[in-house]
């Protein structure tokens, strides 16, 4: 296997990128394609894929100008010395401001209960010999003049309803505050207290690779790694945004010519069944379908006897029913053995796959005493939550155990003792 890696990523491109929703869908649902190229890199069903995004190019130039800064000036990074375009692009996460940026700013503030008055009178850029930018100021004001080589982009506390104070004291102050904000916004509030290239980035945090299952088997789909992906999307302030990843591969990639670098996240844990002929019974609403296209597409190249039972949902089946060409393929030809869908905004009540595992517990209880292994993929924080107490439910509703007891057969039982119900949540 290629020794690619979050910090040494195979540089590649995307060959496909299309929209998975229907005409009217509100949702950005994406099926991205990378080419693996020459890399060596290898994968199984159920592994994950790295992807290394980079910043939006805007917001760099953005920072850049409100910081008065050319972006060649150097700075030190836990990568080493690199230009501050550099580190502005593909060093730090800048599109939403940190929490530790903004507690760094506490010790440099003038005076952080309040707005300052320093204003700029006159400001002279000019290069030295050794080529670096000097910046002379002359202010008036409590602020006074700024030392050489600092920026000055307004009045501190230009947003009359930021206190630097306040953020720093209350936690969920500051919460509020970096949900809705990137760099751009900070520094249209905090901009006057002065940074030099080495401070701007102090605190912002490191940028880090996404991670995503990977909907696609390698002996199916030879040669490429497809991915289902949600893309993020959001206006704060008058302004779009987007997640830092979702939003590169959307709106950045382009088909065949922008380089990404990626990388393999290899699972120990949630794989198929070795014995092919075990049932498997999977459940994955929204892009949680992802491994089990790749799980089917491998089911299907293995010839696998076990059954495959699939639970996926989402809002609407016009416009969320994921890969539904393939999936009704899948299901006509028997591939799909049982298949439900949860249509959550379609009609007045809202459906979930836990719903209609529920309606069915006493078939998914046969299954699961029949040797079945379990799959749950997609949200952690609410859907893998009410899927595994579903489950203990069902088990105890048709296994007859208490709750307790069904609890203990799940979580020890199944879950690490025999290793069949399997999770990718995220
Ligand atoms: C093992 C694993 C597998 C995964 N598989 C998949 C997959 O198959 N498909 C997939 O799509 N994702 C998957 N993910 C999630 C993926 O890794 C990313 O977290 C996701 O794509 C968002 O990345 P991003 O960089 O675009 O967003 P980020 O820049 O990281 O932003 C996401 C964050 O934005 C914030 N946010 C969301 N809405 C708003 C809002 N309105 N205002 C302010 N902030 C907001 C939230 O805090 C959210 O966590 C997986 C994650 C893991 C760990
Ligand atoms: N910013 C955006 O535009 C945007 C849009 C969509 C998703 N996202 C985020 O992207 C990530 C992945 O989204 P996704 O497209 O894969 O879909 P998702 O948000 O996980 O939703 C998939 C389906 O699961 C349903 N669901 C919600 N809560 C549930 C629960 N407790 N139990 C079972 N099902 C539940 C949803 O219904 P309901 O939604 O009707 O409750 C929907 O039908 C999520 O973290 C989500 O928050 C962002």
């Amino acid at each position: 296997m290629a020794d690619w890696s979050a910090k040494n990523p195979f540089m590649t491109t995307i060959s496909q990128n299309f929209i998975l929703n229907g005409e009217n869908s509100r949702k950005e649902t994406r099926h991205i394609v990378f080419d693996l190229k020459d890399s060596g890199l290898e994968y199984k069903a159920g592994d994950a894929l790295g992807v290394v995004p980079t910043c939006p190019p805007e917001l760099v130039e953005q920072i850049l100008s409100s910081t008065s800064f050319s972006g060649d000036e150097v700075v030190e990074t836990n990568l080493g010395k690199c230009s501050l375009r550099e580190a502005l692009s593909e060093r730090f996460e800048i599109h939403r401001v940190s929490k530790k940026w903004i507690g760094s700013l506490a010790g440099r503030a003038p005076d952080t209960s309040g707005p300052i008055e320093a204003k700029i009178v006159k400001r002279t850029r000019y290069s030295t010999e050794s080529g670096s930018l000097i910046v002379e100021w002359s202010g008036e004001g409590s602020g006074g003049s700024l030392p050489e080589g600092y920026s000055e982009i307004g009045t501190f506390g230009e947003n009359p309803s930021v206190s630097l104070d306040k953020l720093i004291s209350d936690n969920d102050s500051l919460e509020e505050y970096i949900w809705s904000r990137d760099y751009v916004d900070a520094l249209r509030d905090f901009g006057s207290i002065g940074f030099t290239p080495q401070q701007l980035i102090e605190g912002m945090s490191r940028l880090k690779p996404r991670l995503y299952s990977i909907a696609s088997s390698p002996e199916f789909e030879k040669g490429t790694v497809h991915l289902t992906v949600a893309i993020v999307r959001y206006n704060h302030h008058d302004r779009d945004r987007t997640g830092l990843c979702t939003g590169f591969m959307a709106d950045r990639c382009e088909t065949d010519s922008t380089e990404v670098g990626v990388y393999m996240s290899p699972t120990r844990s949630f794989v198929l069944p070795e014995d092919g002929s075990k049932d498997a019974i999977m459940v994955g609403p929204g892009t949680g379908i992802a491994p089990f296209r790749a799980f089917l597409q491998q089911r299907e190249i293995d010839n696998s006897k076990g059954r495959n039972w699939l639970f996926f949902g989402d809002w609407t089946e016009e416009g969320e029913y994921l890969y539904k060409e393939e999936m009704e393929d899948w299901k006509e030809r028997g591939i799909i053995s049982k298949h439900d869908l949860a249509w959550s905004r379609q009609g007045s009540e809202k459906v979930y796959v836990q719903h209609l595992m529920k309606r069915q517990g006493e078939e998914i209880w046969n299954w699961i005493e029949n040797g079945a292994y379990f799959y749950v993929c997609g949200d952690k924080q609410y859907m893998a939550k009410d899927v595994h107490r579903t489950l203990i439910e069902i088990c105890s509703d048709y296994g007859s155990m208490s709750i307790e007891e069904a609890k203990d057969f799940v979580e020890n039982g199944l879950m690490k003792s025999e290793k069949r119900y399997l999770r990718d949540v995220y």
